[in-house]
């Protein structure tokens, strides 16, 4: 979200004569573009402070801004104590900065904006995007599920959804400048409304737009997930069969504490119905561990759920209490190194569940998109499956952007091995 943000912000500034730049030291003004949502993000941005005040006393009419969910939740701390800084916008605000960069011109005073809107969509402001394969498209901002160790909804408001026509009309362009993957963003995608339209029938919508070879979305919230969107998914091509469904933990009181609404065995009949409906489909999740209250047989539930569902891949994290959320006032908050043990044990449990699922991979013919050059050699490309694993093969005739299908010859880690294979009824023809 904050780099489809970021993209947003830079398509401001170019309007408005700016140009990017890649070299701090070059910049007249410099944005951080801020998450607040564990504690780990924020002490990065801490830690980037001490470098820009050196920028600033070396170049005072540097301009310096913090935009996102810090500067939503933090405004008091870098007015106090971060004089250096000129300006502090919340994730609602970015329209104002061709006004706030006018009034810095005629005064230098601290400009500060973070008043959330129950309208902002960002609607018709076109994102300058770097040149790639994807391109982040978000269509609906806020949030309204108050999950209680989450502070999005106090940093980002409201969910509001954007109208079809705006993000169709955004997607067209995105094609049209190359972009051949489109991911629709949200705090909660299934939470999409505009009129009558919901989520399924957007998604059903976007898929359709010629040159589109691929379509993801991330997250939506396994309350939501219901037939018609699996349905949407399962018969259009250019929607990729892979679905993130945040799981955040196993037992149901923990899930209750943390305002999930939904139980485990309700978590469990939606990852089957996936799985009977769209056989091929992977499945990612999200989980915390040490959550206040979580008992180590509470924790061991989490694992359970995982030896069930075996996840394609997870995002794992420690429980990190954010400040004003009610998770943050319970009082039987989970010491540091009982966190820390649960969360090393989850992720030897994710790499192994990564590495069976990958190495039944192994001698199937995919369909990869070719993205970039691999990281460990200029003769291989680096490129995802529809079900969003990462494949290394041989270049040989293929291109970046060129849908391929490569052969899996193994499987190594998070990783999979592959060659090119022309024709889907001649696996062994290598080319
Ligand atoms: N502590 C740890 N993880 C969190 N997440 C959100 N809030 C917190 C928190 N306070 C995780 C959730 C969410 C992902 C984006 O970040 O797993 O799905
Ligand atoms: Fe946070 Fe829950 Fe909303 Fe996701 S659904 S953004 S975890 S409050």
């Amino acid at each position: 979200m904050n780099v489809a943000d970021s993209e947003l912000v830079a398509g401001i500034m170019e309007q408005e004569g700016y140009q990017r730049t890649l070299s701090v030291t070059e910049a007249d003004v410099i944005f951080l573009n801020t998450c607040a949502v564990r504690e780990h993000a924020e002490e990065k941005i801490h830690s980037r402070f001490g470098v820009l005040k050196k920028l600033k006393s070396e170049k005072p009419d540097l301009l310096m801004g913090i935009l996102g969910c810090m500067a939503q939740h933090m405004k008091n701390e870098f007015l106090e104590n971060k004089t250096y800084i000129d300006f502090v916008l919340g994730p609602d605000s970015y329209r104002r900065i061709p006004e706030m960069l006018y009034r810095q011109k005629e005064q230098r005073d601290s400009f500060v904006d973070t008043r959330l809107s129950r309208y902002e969509l960002y609607d018709h402001l076109f994102p300058s995007r770097k040149v790639g394969i994807n391109a982040w498209v978000s269509i609906m901002r806020g949030c309204d599920k108050f999950c209680t160790f989450c502070i999005v909804p106090f940093t980002r408001g409201r969910e509001r959804s954007r109208s079809v026509e705006g993000i169709v009309e955004e997607v067209t362009k995105a094609v049209e400048d190359g972009f051949v993957e489109i991911t629709l963003l949200g705090q909660n995608v299934n939470s999409y409304r505009y009129g009558n339209v919901r989520f399924p029938e957007l998604l059903n919508t976007v898929a359709q737009i010629p040159g589109i070879l691929r379509v993801r979305f991330i997250s939506p919230h396994p309350q939501e997930v219901d037939d018609d969107l699996l349905f949407v998914i399962r018969d259009r091509a250019s929607i990729c069969k892979s679905i993130h469904l945040p799981l955040q933990a196993g037992a149901d009181r923990i899930l209750k504490r943390m305002n999930r609404t939904y139980t485990q065995v309700r978590y469990l009949s939606i990852v089957d119905r996936i799985r009977q409906l769209i056989p091929d489909c992977s499945i990612s999740t999200d989980i915390i561990t040490g959550f206040p209250g979580e008992t180590r047989d509470e924790f061991e539930e989490t694992l359970n759920v995982m030896e069930i569902v075996r996840f394609d891949s997870a995002f794992t994290f420690k429980y990190s209490p954010r400040p004003g959320t009610k998770a943050a006032e319970y009082t039987d908050q989970v010491p540091e190194e009982e966190k820390q043990n649960r969360l090393e044990e989850l992720i030897t449990l994710q790499r192994k569940h990564t590495l069976t699922n990958n190495l039944r991979e192994v001698g199937k013919i995919v369909e990869v998109l070719v993205e970039k050059e691999s990281k460990k050699s200029q003769l291989m490309w680096a490129g995802r499956t529809d079900s969003n694993k990462w494949v290394i093969f041989p270049k040989g005739y293929a291109n970046i952007k060129d849908m391929v299908n490569v052969t899996i010859t193994a499987a190594s880690g998070v990783t999979l091995l592959g060659r090119l294979t022309k024709n889907l009824e001649y696996a062994d023809e290598i080319v």
